[in-house]
């Protein structure tokens, strides 16, 4: 058994309806199939219909499940009551929503004009608190219980980012809105929960964050310490856990799975590891003369 093996028993998600967002690539597409394999039913939503209807075959074809195609753009919040609406028409009932889609581009934020800037600010934050709303609403006003929403955040929601500075804001906000939520809708029976991913290769972030020209600068196996980026199976295997009910006691948690990328940047001499080891005697002999004087 190794980090790229299922991890849940195969009903771990039996008789669940989730809606991902951003379903139809990416993360958003693996933690489906997993789902999937989990005995949930699945509508993925983005704005690309065409892409959706051939993930969810794809997906189908491999695990036998029901994956529903919805177009939806989640920075309009009638479309997001139409695609919720649209969701329950087919499914009857929605258990867990995964805000997982996102916008993200490098800039130096004195290039952005105000639309670049909103227009990540309405992806992020604007569309996971309007699924939020339009599902929480929801489930309220019927009074359904035992249900989770799961929103991907990044470690800098907490550290903050230059060059991606309208994600930096938007994913703190999510994360604020995660665990606010997390105390205020317990009564109604729902848990709140975040992952933190740190690199896990997509189309979708690669080719925004790592344009060709800097993919060779830029070894991001180098800031994580256990030396590698992240495999989707590991991140789906956590976000099942997070929504099934194995979790059910897990309420306004972020769980970070980065091989140790943050606290990497965050520790002040953390950089002593570029020391090598034959130059550490040399070094405790200066340190300790230093400390008889
Ligand atoms: C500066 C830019 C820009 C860039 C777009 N804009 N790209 N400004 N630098 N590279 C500006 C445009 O000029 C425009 O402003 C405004 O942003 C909106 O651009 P549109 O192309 O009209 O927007 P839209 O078609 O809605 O597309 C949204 C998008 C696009 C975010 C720009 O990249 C997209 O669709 N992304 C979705 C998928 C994605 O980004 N995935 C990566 C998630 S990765 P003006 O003023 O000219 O009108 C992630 C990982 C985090 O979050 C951590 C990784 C380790
Ligand atoms: P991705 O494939 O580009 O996924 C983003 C998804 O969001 C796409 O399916 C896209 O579909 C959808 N989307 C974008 N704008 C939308 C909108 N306005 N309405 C509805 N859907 C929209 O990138 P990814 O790497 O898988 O990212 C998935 C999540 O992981 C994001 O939240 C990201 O911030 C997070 N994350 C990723 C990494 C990483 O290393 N990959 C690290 C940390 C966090 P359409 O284009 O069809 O709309």
């Amino acid at each position: 058994m190794n980090y790229t093996a299922k991890m849940l028993r195969d009903d771990a998600l039996k008789g669940k309806n989730i809606v991902v967002t951003g379903g139809g690539s990416g993360l958003g597409k693996s933690m489906t199939k997993y789902f999937l394999e989990l005995g949930a039913q699945v509508a993925i939503t983005s704005r690309n219909l065409d892409k959706l209807k051939n993930t969810a075959k794809e997906l189908e074809e491999a695990t036998g499940g029901t994956c529903l195609p919805v177009q939806c753009d989640v920075r309009h919040y009638d479309q997001v009551e139409a695609m919720r609406d649209q969701v329950l028409a087919s499914f009857g009932s929605v258990d867990i929503l995964l805000n997982n889609a996102a916008g993200n581009f490098i800039a130096p934020t004195e290039r952005l004009s105000a639309n670049a800037f909103d227009t990540i600010i309405d992806i992020v934050l604007k569309g996971t608190k309007n699924c939020t709303l339009a599902f929480g609403k929801y489930w309220i006003d019927t009074k359904y219980t035992n249900t989770n929403v799961l929103n991907i955040v990044t470690t800098y929601a907490w550290t903050g980012s230059s060059y991606v500075v309208p994600s930096a804001t938007a994913k703190a906000g999510v994360l604020a809105l995660t665990r606010s939520l997390a105390v205020e809708w317990a009564k109604y029976g729902m848990r709140f929960n975040a992952i933190a991913p740190g690199p896990f290769p997509t189309k979708g972030a690669w080719d925004r964050l790592f344009p060709e020209e800097l993919k060779d600068k830029f070894d991001m196996t180098k800031q994580v310490p256990l030396r590698r980026v992240g495999d989707h199976q590991e991140l789906a295997n956590l976000a099942a856990y997070l929504v099934s009910d194995f979790a059910a006691y897990v309420n306004g948690e972020v769980v970070t799975i980065d091989g140790g990328e943050w606290l990497q940047g965050a520790g002040q001499f953390n950089l002593f590891q570029d020391i090598p080891e034959h130059m550490w005697d040399q070094l405790e002999a200066m340190i300790k003369a230093k400390g008889k004087k």
